[in-house]
């Protein structure tokens, strides 16, 4: 059964959002495929960070990387952190 309800509720963040937040606060530093590394970035592609540690480092930053725990809501930064994580083209350790 499909319901589709009319719910501006902000706290439910769909899938794609990850990609829109990505694409809004995080392409300047990590390039729209999380491989352009600017000031140090990490490469994304790469990253095999576990999703808490993403959402840790996301939140709080970490180095140059700038916090968004006050700018992104916990849900818009799972979302994100979820995203990233759809980045990884496996050519890491193959996690
Ligand atoms: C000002 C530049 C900048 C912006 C903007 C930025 N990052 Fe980063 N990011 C960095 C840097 C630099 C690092 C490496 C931090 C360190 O020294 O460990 C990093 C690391 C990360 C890591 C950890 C990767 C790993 O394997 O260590 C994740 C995940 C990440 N960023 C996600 C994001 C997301 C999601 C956003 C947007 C909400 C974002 N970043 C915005 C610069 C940035």
């Amino acid at each position: 059964m499909f319901i589709v309800a009319c719910t501006n509720t902000p706290d439910k963040v769909k899938a794609q959002d990850g990609k829109t937040i990505f694409k809004s606060f995080c392409v300047t530093c990590h390039g729209i495929d999380g491989s352009l590394m600017t000031n140090g970035a990490k490469d994304l592609r790469i990253s095999t960070m576990p999703i808490e540690e993403r959402i840790h480092v996301i939140t709080n930053g970490r180095n140059i990387m700038t916090s968004f725990g006050s700018t992104l809501s916990k849900v818009q930064i799972k979302a994100v952190a979820e995203y990233t994580q759809t980045l990884n083209t496996g050519s890491g350790n193959g996690n």
